[in-house]
């Protein structure tokens, strides 16, 4: 399958691609992960991209897309994959949408994951993410046994650059902006199937699973 997953920053989109890939069997490719490992690497890419994710602004669409599609051409990718991230732009789903026709596919279903903004903060202000192996928690939804330390791996628990509250506010102005325009363009392919991401992490799965088949024939 080929699913997208869209929402406002810190709806849960990467926590629950974490199950769905499981599920389905298929890589989850997260715009924001090839983002920061550019960023890491000091890439051309990398330091473009800093300015724009440390102001919460998105990264100019062009580069994303080629950034994305180039992962889409790996082999992993070839029998479907889960998009966390992208597109985000009608622009970059039109893109994303040549892209795959030429290769003689097209996406199955793309998730919206609903979450009000006072959430939001309290989940992003309150997340850390492992230096090792990228566990992510919630200093109170999810704290770790030892304070700053990750339960999988011992590694330091690191806080990103963009969960910083005023940051959030910027994204969550962004999302509703440029990205929530895309959930109407994907409501008029018949694609979109909305998810309720509110309350514990396997009821948004259940229900995330449940459009899913309700969906498949
Ligand atoms: P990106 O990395 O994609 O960030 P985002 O979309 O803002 O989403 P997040 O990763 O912050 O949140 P999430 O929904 O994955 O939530 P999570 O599961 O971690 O993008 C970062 C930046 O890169 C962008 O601002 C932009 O600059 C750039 N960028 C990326 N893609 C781009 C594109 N296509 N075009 C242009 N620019 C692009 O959960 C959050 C927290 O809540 C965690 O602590 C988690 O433990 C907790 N949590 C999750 N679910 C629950 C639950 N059910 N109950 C309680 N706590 C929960």
């Amino acid at each position: 399958m080929r699913i997208v997953l869209i929402g406002p920053p810190g709806a849960g989109k990467g926590t629950q691609a974490r199950f769905l890939t499981e599920r389905l069997s298929v890589p989850a490719i997260s715009s924001g992960d090839l983002l920061r490992a550019e960023i890491r690497e000091g890439t051309p890419l990398g330091q473009l991209a800093k300015q724009h994710t440390d102001a919460g602004e998105l990264v100019p669409d062009e580069l994303t897309t080629t950034m994305v599609t180039h992962r889409l051409g790996e082999p992993d990718a070839a029998a479907g994959f889960l998009l966390d991230g992208f597109p985000r732009t009608v622009r970059q789903a039109e893109l994303l949408e040549e892209s795959l026709a030429e290769g003689e596919t097209a996406l199955d279903a793309v998730l919206a994951f609903d979450m009000p903004d006072d959430e939001i903060v309290q989940r992003l202000t309150g997340r850390r993410i492992c230096s090792g192996c990228g566990t992510t928690v919630h200093m109170v939804f999810s704290p770790p046994r030892v304070p700053g330390q990750c339960d999988e791996c011992g590694n330091e628990l690191t806080r990103r650059a963009d969960d910083t509250e005023e940051t959030v506010l910027r994204r969550l102005a962004v999302y509703a902006e440029q990205t929530v325009p895309l959930l109407q363009w994907y409501a008029d392919r018949g694609l979109l199937l909305r998810v309720d991401a509110l309350g514990a992490v396997s009821e948004v799965t259940d229900r995330m699973c449940a459009a899913l088949s309700l969906m498949t024939p």
